[in-house]
């Protein structure tokens, strides 16, 4: 199980310091939070705070984009000062054309990750299956840290698994399964036994002393 702190959690006026903490030997992901105030309610930071924090760490990017026009911004995230983020995940949601834009991402040697919102069946995604390296099943309405997990998001995660197995196999092909919303010491158990490969996780990391620690706890 790899740990993808998310920053949105962390005090953004003490970025600097906390980023400096991150022990890259821990942390495998920087989960980077990104929201427009119009697919999601808040707006959190755009690709300006995401070249200064890829310039202070180590730890490769894992950008969530939570945009309502993800054909226009996910090329901003293309490069980051002079890193290229591990993942670029935006929503199923917004866009008619995710397979077009997963090639895109693909052709910037960047691994292309497709969110779903709680309500939108894990069903949808498997047409989708070979074009993307991750899939976010969210388990908590995005928008916002420090919510409590979902109670449906434990099946839905597992019928994705199950979903992934068939898949796999045909496509010959395997793709990262990412959760995001509510994470604990609590449900990550049960998280990896449904499949997860990767949590996101903002208040259980951040809302604490020692960051470290909480990861190596989730792990
Ligand atoms: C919510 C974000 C999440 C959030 C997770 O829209 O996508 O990444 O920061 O925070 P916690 O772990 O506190 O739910
Ligand atoms: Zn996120």
């Amino acid at each position: 199980m790899k740990i993808a702190p998310s920053v949105l959690a962390a005090p953004m006026t003490a970025l600097q310091e906390i980023l400096k903490k991150l022990d890259p030997e821990i942390v495998d992901y920087l989960h980077l939070d990104v929201m427009d105030g119009h697919f999601v309610p808040q707006i959190s930071f755009g690709e300006a705070i995401c070249k200064e924090i890829a310039a202070h760490t180590k730890i490769p990017l894992d950008v969530h984009l939570m945009v309502s026009n993800p054909g226009v911004e996910v090329p901003k995230y293309f490069t980051l000062g002079d890193v290229k983020p591990e993942y670029i995940t935006f929503h199923y949601e917004t866009t008619d054309f995710p397979i077009r834009l997963a090639q895109t991402i693909r052709e910037a040697k960047i691994k292309p990750g497709l969110a779903i919102n709680p309500v939108t069946p894990v069903e949808e995604l498997e047409n989708l299956y070979p074009y993307f390296d991750m899939f976010l099943i969210m388990s908590i309405e995005p928008g916002f840290y420090g919510q409590s997990f979902l109670p449906n998001a434990l099946e839905r995660l597992q019928k994705f698994n199950d979903l992934r197995k068939v898949l796999s196999k045909k496509y010959n092909h395997f793709a990262e399964l990412q959760v995001d919303g509510g994470v604990t010491d609590k449900n990550i158990e049960a998280l990896k036994e449904a499949g997860v490969n990767i949590s996101v996780a903002g208040s259980f990391v951040f809302k604490a002393e020692n960051p470290n620690e909480r990861v190596q706890a989730l792990k």
